[in-house]
């Protein structure tokens, strides 16, 4: 039998998380981890495509409040996940689905344990709900590829 592995992707703004360690060396750690300039630059359009394409949950690492090389970055991703959260509850989707994280990790030691914990809660909350279309379209794209 098949254990469900949640499906997370992970943000995370390079001037905060991560920065004195090796990008290579994290990603091999973290599945779907994208590093970014800035949580700014995530719109709602990147939060919804992530679960379009099969994520069961989003993780946005950023900087410190008050603290965004942006200015208010980090604020403008703390209102878009506020108002993401609210539009998934709406669909009846758990708005625990996505976090924010505004702090910092030079070393990028806590991204893989933040990442896993988030990966358990997902667990529990078990495989995001999709539209009937959006799953078919991802049977075919997994087809296409070789896939089953
Ligand atoms: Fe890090 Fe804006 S530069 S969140």
């Amino acid at each position: 039998m098949s254990e469900y592995e949640p499906k997370l992707v992970c943000f995370s703004c390079k001037f905060s998380w991560g920065y004195l360690t090796d990008e290579d060396t994290l990603s091999s750690k973290i599945d779907n981890w994208v590093p970014i300039i800035c949580t700014g630059k995530i719109d709602a359009t990147h939060m919804l495509d992530a679960f379009k394409q099969g994520a069961d949950g989003i993780l946005i690492l950023g900087c410190p409040e008050g603290d965004c090389h942006y200015q208010d970055g980090n604020y403008e991703a703390k209102k878009r996940v506020y108002l993401i959260r609210k539009l998934l509850e709406s669909l009846g989707i758990e708005k625990e689905r996505i976090r924010i994280e505004l702090s910092i990790d030079p070393e990028g030691k806590r991204i893989p344990k933040l990442a896993e914990e988030m990966r358990k809660e997902l667990a529990k909350l078990g495989p995001a709900k999709r539209s009937p279309v959006t799953e078919k379209r991802q049977k075919e794209t997994v087809k296409a590829r070789g896939g089953k």
